[in-house]
């Protein structure tokens, strides 16, 4: 953990920032994007897979020279310098099984962390949310796993009705014959990529009305985010001031440190 080596209140100026670290994770600053030098795919979807060129599977490259299209895999869409999203986080994740029901009236999480705002234990972190479509039954409203290697697979056969068949066979799971497809998210705690401090987040890239990093995230008063107009003045006043604060110390250190030297 950063705080292994780093210690919980590692700010020696801006005591406003360790404030934070109690409810905002060190990694939800400190990695501004994440796949800052490499593409990393953000869309899969398979609905779109098993299209034939003269009866041929073909393959099309799109952005940084990845996949944007396979016969074999559907449609990808891959990004770079890509901004995460924030969910609160205890450290733990859920994912589905395909012994798990479904609703497929909305989008359907295959993976998502587990934390709260009330608990104590929990801090807003920062993921990647991988998208895209996959099979799934619709009787019996379970996600579906396609046999897609050797004779009988989709790979082969580039038919979902016997490869969505086989595969029911071979994990022994029911399947009423009937699917479609549902847009699911898979998530990915981001940890690596710390980039260099001065590309920290700025204060308003949170408190900010409307477009701000945590305009999503539920429970927690932001000042600047959440209106309300007299808190709303407050608040503002409240960061203008702490980073006024900031800025005043960082003048005094570098006066006393020029005081020094003369
Ligand atoms: C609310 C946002 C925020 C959080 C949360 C945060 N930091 Fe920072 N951090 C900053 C900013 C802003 C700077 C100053 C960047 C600069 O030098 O301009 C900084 C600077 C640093 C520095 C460089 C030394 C210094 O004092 O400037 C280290 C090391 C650091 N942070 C580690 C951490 C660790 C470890 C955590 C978690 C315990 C953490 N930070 C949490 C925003 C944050
Ligand atoms: C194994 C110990 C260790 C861990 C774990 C660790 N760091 Fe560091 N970190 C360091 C050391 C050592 C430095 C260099 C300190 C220096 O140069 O004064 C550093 C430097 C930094 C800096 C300043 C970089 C700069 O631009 O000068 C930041 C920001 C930072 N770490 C954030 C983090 C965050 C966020 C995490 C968790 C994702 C983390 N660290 C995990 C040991 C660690
Ligand atoms: C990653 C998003 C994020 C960034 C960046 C951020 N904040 Fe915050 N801030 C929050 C959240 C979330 C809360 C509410 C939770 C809490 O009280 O700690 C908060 C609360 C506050 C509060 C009110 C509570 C308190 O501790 O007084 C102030 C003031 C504040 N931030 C100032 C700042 C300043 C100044 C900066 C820049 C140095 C900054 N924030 C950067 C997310 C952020």
């Amino acid at each position: 953990m950063c705080v292994s080596c780093h210690g919980a209140k590692p700010h020696k100026i801006g005591r406003k920032i360790n404030d934070h670290t109690d409810r905002v994770a060190c990694q939800s600053c400190h990695i501004p994007s994440f796949a800052r030098e490499k593409p990393t795919k953000m869309w899969w979807d398979w609905s779109l897979a098993g299209k034939l060129k003269d009866g041929k599977p073909y393959q099309e490259e799109g952005k940084f020279g990845k996949h944007s299209y396979m016969s074999k895999k559907g449609e990808m869409r891959w990004e770079k310098n890509v901004k995460p999203e924030y969910f609160w986080f205890n450290g733990s994740i859920v994912t589905l099984t395909a012994k798990d029901k479904i609703d497929p009236s909305k989008i359907v999480a295959v993976s998502r962390p587990v934390g709260d705002k009330d608990d104590e234990n929990s801090l807003i972190f920062p993921f990647k949310v991988h998208r895209g479509k996959q099979p799934y039954d619709r009787i019996n409203n379970r996600l579906l796993t396609p046999l897609v290697s050797g004779p009988e697979g989709f790979w082969t056969t580039f038919d979902w009705e016997s490869a969505l068949l086989t595969g029911a066979e071979a994990t022994e799971l029911p399947y009423s014959g009937k699917f479609d497809f549902v847009e699911t998210t898979y998530t990915f705690p981001i940890t690596h990529m710390v980039a260099p401090a001065e590309s920290a987040l700025t204060c308003f890239e949170c408190h900010m009305r409307g477009k701000g990093r945590l305009a999503q995230l539920a429970g927690v008063y932001i000042p600047g985010r959440d209106y309300n107009k007299w808190i709303e003045i407050g608040g503002l006043l409240l960061i203008i001031g702490s980073l006024a604060g900031v800025f005043l110390h960082a003048a005094g250190r570098i006066l006393s440190a020029k005081n020094r030297r003369g």
